[in-house]
Formats: structure tokens, sequence, C-alpha cells
């Protein structure tokens, strides 16, 4: 009996276009004598459509196919494992693993928690500093109508200005600074600062993207990721580096601009890498994570310091994606990863 498989993309996010691109990726790989697949397409407005014909198709481009999901918890029923391939909000940051679980349906990935402390970079900060996982100096804002709320380490608040904001960041970080929204991906509303005025404008845009925002010290040096795999027995693969082709990885830089290069390994002594991959198992652990996750990491030019960044609870799944990469170079296939990542849901 074939595996129901149902692969779920788009999705309410600003990544949903990307999402498509892994959706596509993994389609064309997943064995069609192991799986019947059933592809859902979310809309950007939350509208959940199932194919009709599923040969050759090129999802998102051919609407013709598709049709809209009168009852979702009903179709959602009728399959055994989901495999969601969102990123970003409302797909990587446990809500619809909520809806998974109140289904009782085995899906691929981290679970509610994970997924939601995954997302937002505020709450992700806080389980690695319990970790004790070294991570860039940050400040912690809310935007509150027309001002903010700076919120401590003990989770004290204090309301400020914009300016006052500005002040904080600069007595407590050096420049330059990144600016992000909490809930950010793929670089969306991500600015580097390197002067007082520059970061009070770029406070105000991640402010459009979400109400939390951080303020994080530049580290100048390598950037660094790492794969993941397993529930309880977590395998970790080698590290890779990006070279983004701007002055950082932006949105730009990682999906149109063909400049940016990935490198496989990593240009790191053995020491380092060996180090990366135990805190990329570690930082999984710490937020409970299951399945997969892409942990990002900076690793400091003139300390050979190595600071987490962030950890991608649904990191990008194109073939030439680091995720698959990653795990390629150490022999595993592509194909065969899919098949590793859905036994591992229905465990
Ligand atoms: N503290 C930092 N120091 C240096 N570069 C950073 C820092 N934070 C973010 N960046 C750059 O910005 C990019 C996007 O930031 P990131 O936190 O990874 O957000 P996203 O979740 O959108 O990928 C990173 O890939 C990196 O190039
Ligand atoms: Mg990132």
């Amino acid at each position: 009996m074939k595996i129901k498989l149902g692969l779920i993309f788009g999705g309410m996010s600003t990544e949903n276009e990307v999402s498509v691109m892994s959706a596509n990726s993994i389609l064309k790989n997943l064995d069609k004598n192991k799986y019947e697949i059933f592809p859902i397409y979310i809309s950007k407005n939350g509208k959940w459509y199932q194919y009709d014909n599923l040969e050759n198709i090129e999802i998102n481009k051919n609407m013709d196919h598709m049709n809209e999901i009168e009852n979702i918890i009903k179709y959602l029923q009728t399959l055994d494992v989901l495999f969601p391939v969102l990123h970003g909000l409302y797909g990587e940051d446990g809500t619809i693993q909520g809806l998974f679980e109140i289904l009782k349906k085995p899906y691929v990935g981290c679970g509610v928690l994970a997924s939601s402390v995954g997302m937002d970079k505020a709450y992700t900060k806080v389980i690695f500093d319990k970790a004790n996982i070294c991570q860039a100096p940050y400040i912690y804002l809310k935007k509150y109508k027309d001002q903010y709320t700076y919120i401590d380490k003990e989770f004290n608040e204090k309301r400020v200005s914009l300016e006052e904001a500005a002040d904080i960041v600069e007595k407590e970080i050096d420049f330059p600074v990144f600016i992000k929204p909490a809930n950010s991906g793929s670089s969306v509303g991500i600015n580097k600062a390197k002067n007082k005025e520059d970061l009070k404008e770029y406070i105000e845009y991640a402010g459009k993207f979400d109400k939390k925002i951080l303020i994080e010290k530049g580290i100048i040096g390598q950037e660094v990721e790492c794969a993941v795999l397993g529930n309880d027995d977590v395998i970790a693969s080698g590290v890779g580096e990006i070279k983004p082709a701007d002055e950082f990885y932006s949105y730009d830089a990682k999906y149109q601009n063909e400049d940016s290069k990935t490198l496989i390994p990593a240009n790191l002594d053995e020491k380092v890498s060996n180090e990366i991959r135990k805190l990329a198992i570690k930082a999984f652990k710490a937020i409970d994570g299951k399945g997969l996750s892409r942990v990002d990491f900076f690793v400091e030019d003139k300390t050979n310091q190595i600071y987490i960044n962030e950890i991608n609870t649904l990191p990008g799944f194109t073939k030439i994606s680091m995720y698959p990469k990653l795990f390629e170079a150490e022999g595993i296939q592509y194909n065969e990863l899919l098949d590793n990542l859905i036994k591992l849901a229905q465990e």
C-alpha cells in the first residue's frame, strides 16, 4: 500500500514563492512507487487548494488544475502523513503543526514548541542563552503605538522613544548592527546599520513586519550552516559556507543574485567544524527539535569564536538548497533524505 502523502506548500507568509520552489523539487523527487502524493497549495490569503491532475504539474503556474478544498479537516483526515513545505509564519511557526496535532496526523519536522521557538528570534535567543550557546549581543524591542518598549534580559519593560531606543543600542553594542523583525525569514525586513541615523530608520522599517524587533551586534566573519536530522538519535551533516553577493545574505543575495556562492565543506579548521556540528545538535535539542533543522552560525574572523545565528525548522528544500546539499555531501541522496524524513514523521 502506498503512503498517502499530503504535500502542503505556498502559505500565508512572505516566503510563499520560496516554498513553491522547495515543493516543486520535493514533488519531482519523491518515489511515486512509495507515495501517493496529494499536493495542497495554500494561497497568500489563506485559501487551500487541491490538484485534480498530477501529471507534470508545475505548481502555482497552472491554476487550472487547482480546486479549492471546502473542508480542510475532512480532506487532511484522508491522508496518512503530512509534509508541510512551508516557510515562515503560519507554516514554520507551530500554528499548522497544532492543526496536525489535533488531527492526530503524523507530519514531517518539528512539533509545535520547537517550531514556534525557532520562528521567533527573540525566544530562540532566550533558549540559546539558557543552553549557553554563544550568540551576538542583542537588544529586544517591541513596538508600542508610536513608541517602543525596551525589554531587558529579565523581561522588565521600559517605554522609550525611537531616539531613546537607539541610545540604548548605541550604549550596549557596537556598530555595525543588524535590525530584524523577530519573525522574519528569507531576510525580509532585515537591515544592517552602520550609524544611529540608519539604525532608527531600520528599526521603524522592521516594525512594519513585526511588533517584536531585535537588534544585534554584526559579527564580522564567515557565515556557515549545518544540517541536522533525527528525532531522538540526531545526526549532523558537515558544515557549509555562504558567500553572499551582497554585504550580507539579503533576500536578493539569497534568491536573485547568482553571484552568491555556497561552499561545501566550509573553509574552516576541522576542530571548528566539529564544534559547530556539536553545537548544531545541541541547539536542535535545546528547542526540542524533531525531524530536521538547519542551524546557522557565524565564525568571527579575529577570534575564531563561533556564534549561533538562528535555527530554521523548515529550511529551504530545493535541490540546490543548503540543507539537502549538506546531506548529499555525506552520501545521503535527496530522495533518500525525503524517505528518511517521512519515516521520522511516522515514528
Ligand atoms: N549578527 C549578525 N552578524 C552578521 N551578519 C548577520 C547578523 N545577523 C544577520 N546577519 C546577516 O543577515 C542575514 C539574515 O539574517 P537571519 O537572522 O539569518 O534572518 P532570516 O531568518 O531572515 O534568514 C544572515 O544570513 C546574515 O548574512
Ligand atoms: Mg537566516
